[in-house]
């Protein structure tokens, strides 16, 4: 027995950022969500105990390079530029960044946003996406909804977000709306410690079965209605 977590009683500790529905969010105390349902499942597929921690989405892939977690679920999308840092599983959702424009807007598609103000979440992929806008004028934000107060309120003109996040904080605000046209098409996957080949495993071992067994679907649907 050699890995952190067996090492640590048979605890797998768990980070995100739960500020971003409906795959991970605060109901009361608890951290719900389809990352963490997912995480629970896996949790118990390998007999062990499941803790979840939130933080700040750029503090996520820090805390994992630590030691300071086991693993990240955070819908976290899989890239070259991250695979330099961690280890991901095999992708369980797929995914796509999105614009939310206030009704009415003038920006009508993705080639629309040169020279915008755009509100993205910080560290996430909406921000690196914006980052190579022509002219735009990018506000961070630590939350994804922060960017949305902000369209709301005329402080931005379009946000670039998750597809399903988007879609619940469309619902939840009056007056905006989610562009058509995706801006890029990305799957998630959770990540682990560069190196923790024996976590990967175990995980993908789950993930599998959870695919096979219709269970992700379960979860997935619990969340998201068609
Ligand atoms: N998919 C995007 C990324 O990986 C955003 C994820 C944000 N997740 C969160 N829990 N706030 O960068």
């Amino acid at each position: 027995k050699t890995s952190e977590s067996e090492a640590a009683g048979g605890k797998l500790v768990m980070v995100t950022n739960a500020e971003f529905p409906p795959y991970e969010f605060r109901e009361g105390n608890e951290i719900v969500g389809i990352d963490a349902d997912i995480a629970r499942a896996i949790a118990d597929k390998l007999g062990m105990e499941l803790e979840i921690e939130d933080m700040a989405f750029d503090s996520l892939i820090p805390a994992i390079q630590s030691g300071k977690a086991d693993f990240t679920a955070a819908g976290m999308t899989v890239n070259e530029e991250r695979k330099k840092n961690v280890d991901f599983t095999d992708t369980y959702a797929e995914a796509a960044q999105v614009i939310i424009v206030k009704e009415g807007s003038d920006i009508k598609s993705p080639d629309d946003l040169e020279g915008k103000k755009i509100g993205v979440q910080t560290g996430t992929t909406g921000d690196i996406y914006a980052d190579d806008i022509k002219d735009a004028d990018i506000q961070r934000f630590p939350k994804g909804m922060d960017g949305v107060m902000a369209l709301t309120q005329g402080k931005v003109d379009a946000v670039i977000i998750d597809r399903e996040p988007a879609k619940v904080f469309v619902k939840e605000n009056a007056g905006l709306q989610v562009l058509d046209e995706a801006f890029t098409e990305e799957e998630y996957a959770i990540a682990v410690k560069k190196g923790n080949t024996e976590l990967v495993e175990k995980m993908n071992g789950a993930i599998k079965e959870l695919k096979e067994s219709g269970e992700l679907q379960k979860i997935v649907d619990k969340y998201i209605t068609a």
